[in-house]
């Protein structure tokens, strides 16, 4: 199967029943936000990308709900993501997408694409007490009931793959226990994959980025009837009266860690470096043109950082083309050449 082909059904697989072809087909509900990113004084000593060189650059970012349903469900455990458009001093820009899960769910396209197509949502039925007792008893922890309201679910087929296939097991058993965020702001994005950094002595690393927010990570409480629409209305409220902050954080990779398959998580005591500050202080107007209609894309990088061999990156740069164009959004400049 062509690249593109492949790009083209891992789209279709990812398009789900109650979704909406106008809407991205995962990561359908979002907002954007606009704002700066600050370099750290070191950041330019390990990547001598145009934002880690200047002192200010502007930014538009998109955090969403991992979902592809178009019905809002900001209280659901989900995946949540956060796409950062840096606009550099020529003009041009770069992204970095992140997401709230730090390892992904197959190392492969191929393997993505199998999971994708088992857990296609599916009728979803909770576990009687006596079912759940019974697990319990062979050390299964108990599946969470159905939410008020929720019909179909990808979480039976997830969780099924993830007995087959050993490398999806990290990733599985963290969405399971992702939860939802009191903000969109307090949460840690993680871009999962490796990228090439190269410093201004010439070094290259191989290394894996994530935002930190500032003000700490916290999770509604599981125990409470969930609250459909507050995301997007909590980040306008909270950016009018003062800016929200993240750190961007750096983990550098060494000899014998996995380069290509961000599956596989580094060793915890992986040396990090604070690349910098993202500080969104604004919430644009227009919700259609600065939010839905735009386009981000993986591919989009700038001398200084590059992508590694990792295949799931690099399918990712024409799916994210392929269904821009099917929902009709403006183009990302990447694939503008
Ligand atoms: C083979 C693997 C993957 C495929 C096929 C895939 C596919 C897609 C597609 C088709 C979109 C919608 C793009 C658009 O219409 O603009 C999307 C959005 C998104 N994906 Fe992925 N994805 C993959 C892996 C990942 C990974 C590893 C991450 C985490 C870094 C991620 C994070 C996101 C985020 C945050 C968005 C929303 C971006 C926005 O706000 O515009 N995806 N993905």
């Amino acid at each position: 199967m062509s690249d593109q082909d492949l790009a083209e059904k891992l789209v279709s697989v990812l398009q789900r029943p109650d979704g909406n072809t106008n809407l991205r087909p995962v990561h359908s509900i979002g907002i954007s936000a606009t704002g700066f990113f600050e370099p750290s004084l070191i950041a330019r000593n390990f990547c001598t990308a145009d934002h880690f060189c200047n002192d200010r650059s502007d930014v538009i970012v998109r955090f969403s709900n991992g979902s592809g349903a178009a019905s809002v469900h900001d209280g659901w455990s989900d995946v949540r993501g956060l796409a950062v458009r840096f606009h550099l001093s020529d003009g041009t820009d770069t992204d970095l997408i992140a997401m709230t899960l730090p390892e992904f769910f197959a190392p492969t396209p191929e393997g993505f694409l199998e999971f994708a197509e088992m857990a296609a949502p599916k009728p979803y039925h909770g576990q009687t007490p006596w079912q759940k007792i019974a697990g319990l008893l062979q050390l299964i922890l108990p599946k969470r009931d159905p939410y008020p309201g929720e019909t179909i679910s990808p979480d039976d087929g997830a969780i099924e793959f993830a007995d087959q296939n050993a490398f999806a097991q990290l990733g599985v058993m963290q969405a399971a226990q992702i939860g939802a965020p009191v903000s969109y702001v307090r949460e840690a994005y993680h871009a999962v994959h490796t990228f090439i950094v190269t410093g201004e002595d010439g070094t290259k690393r191989w290394v894996r980025f994530y935002w930190q927010p500032i003000a700490g990570v916290l999770k509604t409480n599981p125990a409470a009837t969930p609250v459909d629409d507050y995301l997007r209305q909590e980040l306008k409220d909270r950016l009018a009266d003062e800016p929200a902050r993240f750190s961007l954080m750096m983990m550098i990779g060494e000899v014998g860690d996995d380069f290509n398959d961000s599956a596989r998580p580094w060793p915890p005591h992986r040396k990090r470096i604070m690349m910098g500050t993202l500080t969104l202080n604004a919430v644009p107007k227009d919700q259609v043109a600065q939010c839905e209609k735009l386009s981000f894309n993986p591919g989009l990088l700038t001398d200084g950082i590059a992508l590694s061999d990792d295949p799931v990156l690099q399918i990712r740069i024409k799916a994210y083309e392929v269904s821009s164009e099917w929902r009709g959004a403006t183009p990302c400049p990447f694939s503008k050449g």
